[in-house]
């Protein structure tokens, strides 16, 4: 199982560790354009194999595409990340264009491969790889919804005052601020609804948490969070590698499931070695329904900001 993953920036690097370190692939490239930088950060990891006991190679490139051959799962995270203050929909005329040539080239050297898109703002992206490549719709995944569950997860579980494998929700809808759907009728604590134990007043906060997520850490760190994202890119990855069957959100273009055409956004999907193998299309409240319905439109709005 070889896996690619393009920008050596924190992300990258950090999707890296996480694939690497959960030893399931044979090898792992990190490819960059700033001259050294991957094969820099690729040296660092493998000089931590034996310190954290994983047998993938990591192998890093400037721009050399060739050396990505034969990939079985691609991931962008190259672009720009976000400033404070900024959303992700701001960096849409920068990362476009990088997103376009990235896929295109990765594409001409893996023809084979799946691809997760986690450059933001990533439903535009990942409809966007959808627009402009020829691979089948299962091969393109966009990569959301399982960071914002589990920074939903962290809220709930803050809540609850529980430790967090007690808990368990899922986000659904945009990856932005605004389009970002957290389920809290599903959300539990041990199979028991959340709404047994915290008031509608604290879910609601827990709900506003989550959205800006990404923004609160933008606003402490400075740039965009990197840790919850690479585990969030490693745990799809392993999915797919490992034919896992696993459910996550996931970015997905839609032809009709949630009564929505022609967009990726996040809904529920089960991964395995064939990408996204199925949709899951689960009962939402009116509410939910609702939210899902304003959340595609915004992102809709973003992608005809796309020249097509
Ligand atoms: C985030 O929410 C990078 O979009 C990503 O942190």
């Amino acid at each position: 199982m070889k896996v690619t993953v393009v920008g050596a920036g924190a992300v990258g690097a950090s999707c890296a560790e996480y694939i690497a370190i959960k030893n399931f692939a044979s090898e792992v490239v990190i490819l960059d354009i700033k001259e050294g930088y991957a094969e820099g950060k690729a040296m660092d990891l493998m000089q931590t194999a034996s310190l954290n006991g994983f047998d993938t190679k990591v192998v890093g490139s400037t721009s050399d595409y060739s050396k990505t051959a034969g990939s079985d799962i691609c991931v962008i995270t190259s672009g720009i990340p976000r400033k404070p203050g900024m959303t992700r929909e701001e960096l849409i005329g920068i990362n476009a264009g990088i997103v376009k040539s990235v896929s295109g080239s990765l594409i001409e050297h893996s023809p084979n491969t799946i691809i997760i898109v986690v450059s933001n703002p990533m439903d535009t992206m990942t409809y966007l790889v959808h627009k402009t490549t020829d691979l089948p719709k299962n091969r393109i995944i966009g990569m959301g919804g399982a960071l914002d569950s589990a920074r939903f997860k962290y809220r709930l579980a803050e809540a609850l005052e529980a430790p967090i494998s007690d808990v368990d929700g899922m986000v659904i809808g945009g990856h932005s601020d605004k389009g970002m759907v957290p389920l809290t009728a599903h959300a539990t604590r041990n199979s028991v609804k959340v709404s047994e134990f915290l008031s509608e007043e604290r879910l609601n906060q827990v709900k506003e948490d989550t959205k800006v997520g990404g923004a609160t850490l933008t606003k402490l760190l400075g740039t965009s969070a990197w840790y919850a994202p690479g585990a969030a890119v490693s745990g799809l990855v392993q999915a797919i590698a490992c034919d896992q069957k696993k459910m996550y959100p996931c970015s997905a273009l839609l032809a009709g499931e949630y009564g929505l055409n022609d967009l990726c956004i996040g809904v529920p999907v089960i991964l395995g070695r064939n990408g996204i193998e199925n949709i899951v299309e689960i009962e939402l409240s009116a509410a939910e329904k609702a939210h899902m319905q304003e959340s595609a439109e915004g992102v809709k709005k973003t992608n005809g900001l796309l020249e097509l």
